[in-house]
């Protein structure tokens, strides 16, 4: 089978897995024909896209980790917020882990948007699992990781759902309601004697980083515990996969190289590394554009960071991309999940038509780092490259002011830092700032913040992250929430 998006689906088409609804009943069978009225249903209900069966993908078998029948019991558990429930869901999860050989996520979720907190909990109890197996943790340790994935979010359901999900930037005060939600799910479980300390725990923080940038109390790497760590990769793994009101899906190979890029900012590498041995790039059955401009469908992955698969093409030749004579080829984009090529061209349009480009000012001594920006951000936002801090301060003087300032720290003659106090404390701008840096000690960190920075990445940077991040700090909400 394989995946297709709903805009690509006719009728005729047969699918090839069941289709279920949020409870977990089934509400289209497994070898089902679609008809115009089947397609149409589909996309009330909000589906993006369905598997289904045909010639081409005949032998392309792709397996949910869990069944579709433990999944319906996750999110009808976490929707009543049923704890004892969510117990039984958990063990259960871990015994279905368990009895896999392998696994690999190349499974697409069908689900519909709007019980994003359920099904989200949900995964999110998956992938924790996957990881604490991945490293090594016993049996009831996997447990404890999936009641925590379960359980994490229960505060959303106070949150209003004009705050949950507005589509627009979250104002201040909004933004503080959203964040009160781990304390309140936290506030649920801790008079609760039967659920363990490292549950709580791990709920409580499951929105802090590992550079204290998170939040309810801005902890460090140093002082969180392991299964904190766990559920935050997973959580912020699954809202990236995850369309949202106010964002498009990233696809499988985008969410690897942001999870890599936000390596000791946001999360710790370990877990990280766990998590995405059983991410494959390519996801099987799915439909790519290679570079030579023919689609394919993914048939086989050699092993998860592989990136010369086996491909089908809709002629139905199969092609091994390890095979000499396919080296000229690479898969250049996803061809129905917007990726790369597709949604740089998708993000442009949106961009120019609602004329909203932003202003943004590089500050980077060195020509090639700032040709590597523009050649990352220039479609995106409407760029002005500098060479030095003392540039900057010029142009921001003469000039109309910027929406936003990415900025070197390490720079001769006056500094990043020293530039960005001299920004705020002599032009009186409070511009959002971005620091990029090749040093990842804790004092640069710390000067970082004081001097009002809104974020900072690591060179060598991942493009995925350094867009995300910038939209992050312009529009106050980034991709990962
Ligand atoms: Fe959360």
């Amino acid at each position: 089978m394989r995946y297709v998006n709903l805009a690509n689906v006719t009728p005729g088409m047969k699918l090839g897995t069941e289709v279920y609804d949020s409870y977990g009943r089934v509400l289209l069978g497994g070898k089902a024909e679609l008809t115009q009225e089947y397609i149409d249903k589909l996309i009330y209900y909000g589906f993006d896209g369905v598997y289904i069966s045909d010639s081409l993908s005949k032998d392309i078998s792709i397996e949910p980790i869990i069944t579709p029948a433990l999944r319906g019991q996750g999110i009808d558990c976490v929707r009543r917020q049923d704890i004892e429930g969510c117990k039984a869901v958990a063990k259960e999860m871990v015994s279905e882990i368990m009895k896999k050989g392998s696994i690999s996520l190349d499974m697409q979720d069908l689900r519909e948007c709007d019980d994003y907190t359920y099904s989200h909990s949900v995964n999110v109890a998956l992938y924790s699992a996957i990881v604490a197996l991945s490293m090594g943790m016993d049996e009831k340790s996997l447990e404890e990781m999936a009641l925590a994935g379960l359980l994490h979010d229960l505060g959303k359901m106070s949150i209003p759902d004009e705050i949950l999900n507005k589509e627009g930037r979250l104002t201040q005060e909004e933004y503080q309601i959203m964040k009160s939600h781990a304390k309140i799910s936290y506030d649920y479980l801790k008079e609760r004697w039967d659920i363990a300390p490292n549950v709580k725990v791990a709920v409580l923080y499951h929105h802090e980083n590992v550079d204290g940038s998170g939040y309810p109390s801005g902890i460090k790497g140093d002082e969180m515990t392991l299964y904190t760590k766990i559920i935050h990769v997973a959580d912020v793994f699954d809202a990236l996969l995850s369309k949202r009101p106010y964002k498009k899906p990233y696809s499988a190979y985008e969410v690897s190289e942001y999870m890599m890029g936000a390596c000791g900012i946001m999360f710790d590498q370990q877990v990280v590394q766990a998590l995405l041995k059983h991410v494959p790039l390519y996801p099987k059955g799915s439909e790519m554009i290679m570079s030579d401009g023919r689609h394919c469908i993914l048939v086989e992955n050699k092993d998860m960071n592989n990136v010369r698969p086996i491909v089908r093409l809709m002629d139905g030749t199969t092609l091994n991309l390890l095979d000499q004579e396919n080296f000229n080829i690479t898969l250049v984009s996803a061809a129905d999940s917007g990726s790369f090529s597709i949604e740089s061209e998708e993000e442009r349009s949106v961009m120019i038509s609602d004329f909203t480009k932003y202003k943004v000012m590089v500050v980077d001594d060195m020509m090639t780092n700032l040709q590597m920006i523009r050649g990352i951000l220039d479609y995106l936002y409407d760029l002005t490259l500098v060479k030095s801090g003392n540039q900057a301060l010029k142009y921001l003087q003469k000039n109309e002011t910027v929406d936003a300032i990415v900025m070197d720290v390490d720079m001769p003659d006056m500094d990043g830092i020293e530039t960005a106090r001299k920004i705020k404390e002599e032009l009186h701008k409070d511009i959002p700032l971005l620091f990029v840096t090749t040093l990842n000690d804790m004092e640069t960190v710390e000067k970082c913040r004081a001097v009002g920075a809104d974020g900072y990445i690591l060179r060598p940077y991942q493009p995925t992250f350094i867009k995300s991040e910038l939209k992050r700090i312009i529009t106050g909400r980034g991709d990962a929430e």
